[in-house]
């Protein structure tokens, strides 16, 4: 095996096992152009502190930015035996440059070097993610805008309790995924700051300068304490469990466009393009991609999992153990894009099947309260009026019908206080209609939270 850039102190050769055992430059050169970007402003900076001659800074920046030309265009080659991203591209630029390559790491660990790849990484996730959840929050602004006068089946227990808004209900989901937003940003916010310069894990001899390095990456500050600075991976969790949130709030709207698409619900069906057919039955369409999102959020939730394992037993400062959280981290970010760029496609594709809704609202008895509600006005204590309408209603499940099927002297039969103006009350619309107020899913309100949601910028 070849000549390592750390060999000096070795008597014999890695053994090819090991090589093989520690590399990571198989999963890690995805994280190539941050590394490029660190290692210019670290050279930049030991120009500026006087530690390199401008003409080594000028090759170096050169030489990297020829280095990140060629492997853009794919023309560079990894070698397994550099073991990783960092020690691939310094020798690839000493190969190029001569001594000045050699200079750059001069004041740098790869501990520090890591760190700062990986918060810029994490950095650019975060940045590509928001403006895709923004997609996917202006898909159901628009979906509820189109169903805000939907009637469906609100549920409890997944049974049937009052009429909703269908656009009252997806309009809980945006609620959902603007929270998580609001995370990732937080999560970006205090990973912000610069690890370069903790060096292995004490700091360096070289007069550097932090905050220059910070400020030409785009870093709010630096780091405390160079220690912690090493063997903090704390971002990277913050960041999985925000994108495991994410995932869990897309499978739970994948369990209910699952069920909704059944012939037993009825309510949306999801386009042709979305779905799959079965090799036996023929009558098949499945819904494969929220079923998949559904699954995938497994894997996410376990690579979450995995990192919180990883660090608890780790001493300070840096352990080896830390490079196992780059396939994790990885596989959670490509998992979390995927997902919403799917959502953020198929949402404005939903059609929802309005008959269907609002049929199954009215099977539910799903005004039962409104009737209850109706006999507090006229006088009648809650738990009487309670009483009260649980025998009309098993009545009219008896009857096989609804309750404002009921005809006035049936109703009569329940509380002799029943006049005329319940059929306002106790149909679905009229129920709806009632539950008037911020936050409600009186269709009015409904408006009034999209006229909101609007005016505060939101597409
Ligand atoms: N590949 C390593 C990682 O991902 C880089 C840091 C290695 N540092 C060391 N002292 N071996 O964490």
């Amino acid at each position: 095996s070849g000549q390592k850039l750390w060999g000096g102190r070795f008597a014999e050769s890695t053994s090819t096992l090991v090589e093989r055992f520690s590399e990571s430059v198989s999963f890690d050169t995805r994280l190539y152009r941050q590394d490029i970007r660190g290692s210019q402003a670290h050279a930049r900076m030991l120009g500026k502190v006087g530690v390199l001659s401008s003409a080594d800074v000028e090759a170096i920046v050169a030489g990297l930015d020829g280095i990140l030309k060629d492997i853009d265009a794919g023309r560079f080659e990894w070698k397994m035996e550099l073991e990783d991203v960092h020690m691939n591209i310094e020798a690839e630029l000493t190969a190029r440059i001569g001594d000045a390559g050699k200079r750059l790491h001069t004041g740098r660990s790869r501990n520090d070097q890591i760190a700062t790849d990986l918060r810029l990484y994490v950095r650019d996730v975060i940045d590509e993610l928001v403006p895709l959840i923004d997609r996917v929050a202006a898909g159901l602004l628009d979906l509820a805008e189109r169903e805000a006068d939907t009637v469906m089946p609100g549920f409890t227990h997944l049974q049937i309790a009052q009429p909703v808004s269908f656009g009252h209900h997806v309009l809980a989901w945006r609620e959902q995924i603007l929270r998580d937003r609001a995370r990732l940003l937080d999560c970006r916010k205090r990973m912000n700051l610069l690890p370069l310069g903790a060096a292995a894990l004490a700091g360096t001899v070289y007069p550097i300068d932090r905050h220059f390095v910070a400020e030409q990456l785009g870093f709010d500050g630096v780091t405390e304490n160079s220690l912690d600075t090493v063997s903090d991976r704390d971002f990277a969790i913050e960041f999985c469990f925000a994108a495991s949130l994410i995932l869990v709030h897309l499978s739970r709207w994948s369990e209910e466009l699952i069920l909704w698409s059944t012939p037993m619900f009825g309510f949306v069906e999801l386009p042709d393009r979305f779905c799959t057919g079965s090799s036996i039955m023929p009558q098949k369409k499945n819904p494969d991609v929220p079923e998949l999102v559904r699954g995938k959020t497994g894997r996410v939730i376990g690579n979450l999992n995995a990192l919180l394992v990883l660090m608890k037993g780790q001493p300070l400062a840096y352990n080896r153990d830390n490079q196992e959280d780059k396939p994790p981290l990885f596989d959670t970010v490509d998992t979390v894009t995927m997902c919403l760029q799917v959502y953020a496609e198929m949402i404005p594709a939903i059609a929802v099947k309005r008959d269907n809704c609002r049929a199954a609202a009215v099977k539910g008895f799903s005004t039962a309260t409104d009737l209850a509600d109706y006999l507090v006005r006229k006088g009648l204590p809650f738990r009487d009026a309670h009483h009260a309408v649980g025998s009309a209603v098993a009545y009219a499940a008896k009857k096989g019908c609804d309750l404002a099927e009921l005809s006035l002297d049936e109703l009569k039969g329940f509380s002799s206080l029943i006049e005329g103006d319940v059929y306002a009350c106790i149909t679905l619309e009229g129920s709806l209609k009632a539950r008037d107020h911020y936050g409600a899913t009186a269709p009015v309100q409904v408006r009034a939270a999209i006229a909101r949601a609007r005016a505060s910028g939101a597409s």
